[in-house]
């Protein structure tokens, strides 16, 4: 029986991992420790907290004795590694957090690992980003191969992580495989990220902010595509490898604005003051160091582990309106709380 242990797994993508991996029928203990930051909310996983395999531990993933514990006591033999600071506007307001949890944090629990599972034993799957590649300009894709050339304070942590990650394989021969996934969107994400941020002020006929030209690119996944692509990596990747997860999906943010206000205006009561909500888009000045595009070559993990997204843009667009005018009761508890600071601070006098 595997003894898994997920970090971060209250945030966007962990969470929906964490259903995804309950949903089967599998025998194993899987133990989530999160720090419940801003980011980790207890409510993403209210469906699954009764389940007999699963168990909720609150701390942090740099705290090197609380780690050391549970992997003791709890004989942990595979990690799935989400917990992170993720926000790159955060980051480059203070870079301390991402610095802290995001490389000591991933350096605690690689050599937790390293010194609890014997040699040939274990699996550690690190989750990161496909931003530690950079930005590209009109053409190309990232592959595995891909230099990195992170860019920001957030690009540069997770891009630091991935090289220990790494190094602990080359090294110790500690079976690790390192993920690098495209933007994603979905139930469950925090309103701070582009789309669920133009979502909630769409919808109370906010301004939406759009940064700069509007014309950066991104390549768009559904986030139970992503938790697919990462149960086939639990279970067939190949240590020592890197796996690249992409929608194949780019997208300008200007676009992605429009498609979110045409939906719903048709999916929902018109705005109180009239007009439609393409009215609301306001360019903002652009954030320092944006990257203009990402764009995916996902052949490696759809190849070898015959993954590929199975949600398209449309349709998952769609179903994330819907979740989030379903979630009333979600989105109230999430914007009562710090997100309010964190919003006037970031947009005040844009
Ligand atoms: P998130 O910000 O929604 O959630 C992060 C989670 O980590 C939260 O539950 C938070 O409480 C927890 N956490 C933060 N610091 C911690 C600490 N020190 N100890 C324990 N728990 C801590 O993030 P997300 O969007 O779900 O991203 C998850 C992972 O996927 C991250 O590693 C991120 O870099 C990566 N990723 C995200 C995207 C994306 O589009 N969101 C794309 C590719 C990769
Ligand atoms: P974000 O969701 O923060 O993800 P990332 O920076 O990790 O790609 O931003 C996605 C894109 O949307 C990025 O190009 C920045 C842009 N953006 C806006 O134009 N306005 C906003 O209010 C936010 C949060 C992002």
């Amino acid at each position: 029986m595997k003894r898994i242990l997920v970090t971060g797994g209250a945030g966007f993508i962990g969470s929906n991992f964490l259903h995804l991996l309950l949903q089967g029928e599998g025998d194993f203990q899987v133990f989530n420790l999160d720090r419940l930051t801003y980011a980790g909310n207890l409510l993403n996983l209210c469906s699954v907290e009764d389940d007999p395999r699963y168990r909720f531990i609150e701390g942090d993933i740099c705290d090197q004795k609380l780690v050391t514990e549970i992997f003791q006591s709890q004989e942990i033999d595979t990690v799935v590694h989400f917990a992170a600071e993720s926000h790159v506007d955060r980051s480059i307001m203070g870079p301390g957090e991402f610095i802290q949890t995001n490389v000591v944090g991933t350096f605690t629990l690689l050599e937790a690992a390293r010194q609890m599972w014997p040699e040939g034993k274990g699996r550690f799957i690190h989750i990161s980003t496909d931003e530690v590649y950079g930005s590209l300009g009109e053409i190309g894709l990232f592959s595995e191969a891909t230099a990195y050339d992170p860019r920001s304070p957030y690009s540069a942590s997770k891009a630091s992580s991935d090289h220990l990650a790494s190094a602990y394989f080359h090294t110790y021969g500690l079976q690790v495989i390192i993920t690098n996934c495209s933007n994603n969107y979905g139930p469950y994400q925090f309103p701070e990220k582009l789309i669920p941020l133009i979502i909630q002020n769409a919808l109370s006929g906010k301004a939406l902010p759009v940064y700069g030209d509007g014309m950066n690119i991104r390549d768009w996944l559904y986030v139970e595509d992503h938790a697919k692509a990462l149960l086939r990596v639990l279970e067939a990747g190949e240590f020592g490898e890197t796996y690249n997860i992409g929608g194949n999906n780019e997208r300008t943010n200007l676009d992605v604005v429009h498609t979110i206000c045409d939906l719903l205006d048709e999916m929902t009561e018109p705005l109180e003051a009239g007009g439609n909500r393409r009215d609301l888009i306001q360019f903002v000045k652009d954030r320092p160091g944006h990257d203009r595009r990402y764009a995916i070559d996902a052949t490696k993990i759809k190849n070898e582990l015959g993954w590929d997204p199975s949600v398209d843009f449309a349709q998952g667009i769609r179903n994330t309106i819907q979740w989030y005018l379903d979630q009333d009761e979600w989105t109230k508890a999430v914007l009562d709380g710090s997100y309010r600071d964190y919003y006037s601070k970031m947009y005040e006098g844009r």
